[in-house]
């Protein structure tokens, strides 16, 4: 806290002050606080679903919006929204999977089928598929390392979002996110840049259980000291 906004409120506690009015989050977690408990519970338990895993059904229209307007709410430094989505659903995945492949073998014809055959199959087997891209401004005063951060956030909010609707998803680059002519033929202009591919579809139960001792494993084996610390000045 800086010294000006230190003296605003010592001046603020001398003044007899009408009862603040609750930030909203607040209000909410006092009216609900079991709804608080669920929406840590499913931040917990996210996995990412291996593509191949996923299966149909997928996400209705109305479960994709809303995990963009989740996406919407990631912390964005100058209101600068640099998140894109192109959503890819119904017969488009097999046009994408056809995209996709075309360029693998453009970009090397030597590559081998089995790289082929995973990147033709993943679009396929996920139900909806979001390329996700952001438009960075460059010479901003908001550096363009914090405009693609908030990407990142944007990513993780609709990972979260389809997470909490029941389904899974998974987030995947490589060469062909960062194909320009895949980036231009999904729509994204010259000064947008795509960041990958999120997957969504369903899960089956047993690859969810399967990953459960995963999650409690990783946070056993998660060297906490090398990742999280407390810096006490
Ligand atoms: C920006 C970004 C790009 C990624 N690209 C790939 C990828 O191309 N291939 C891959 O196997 N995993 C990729 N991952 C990792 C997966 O999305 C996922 O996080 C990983 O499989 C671990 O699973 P978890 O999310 O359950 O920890 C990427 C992750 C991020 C954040």
């Amino acid at each position: 806290m800086d010294t000006e906004s230190q003296s605003g409120s010592q001046a603020e506690l001398r003044q007899p002050q009408p009862a603040r009015a609750q930030h909203a989050a607040q209000v909410e977690h006092a009216q609900h606080p079991e709804r608080g408990a669920a929406a840590l519970a499913t931040l917990l338990s996210r996995r990412s679903v291996p593509a191949l895993q996923l299966h149909g059904p997928g996400p209705r229209d109305a479960e994709v919006d809303t995990a963009i307007d989740a996406a919407l709410h990631a912390p964005d430094h100058g209101l600068l929204r640099p998140w894109r989505f192109v959503v890819i659903r119904g017969a488009a995945r097999e046009r994408l999977s056809e995209l996709f492949v075309r360029r693998m073998l453009e970009r090397d014809p030597t590559i081998p089928e089995g790289k082929v055959h995973k990147a033709r199959s993943q679009p396929l087997a996920a139900q909806v598929v979001i390329a996700v891209g952001a438009r960075i401004l460059r010479e901003h005063k908001v550096p363009e390392l914090e405009q693609l951060l908030s990407t990142g956030a944007a990513v993780m909010n609709l990972l979260n979002a389809f997470h909490a609707q029941g389904y899974g998803a998974i987030w995947l680059t490589g060469g062909n996110a960062y194909d320009p002519q895949i980036a231009a033929a999904l729509g994204f202009a010259a000064d947008e840049r795509c960041l990958g591919f999120v997957y969504v579809g369903s899960a089956d139960t047993a690859t969810r259980e399967a990953d459960a001792p995963r999650v409690e494993a990783d946070a056993r084996r998660v060297q906490r000291g090398a990742i999280a610390r407390e810096w006490t000045g």
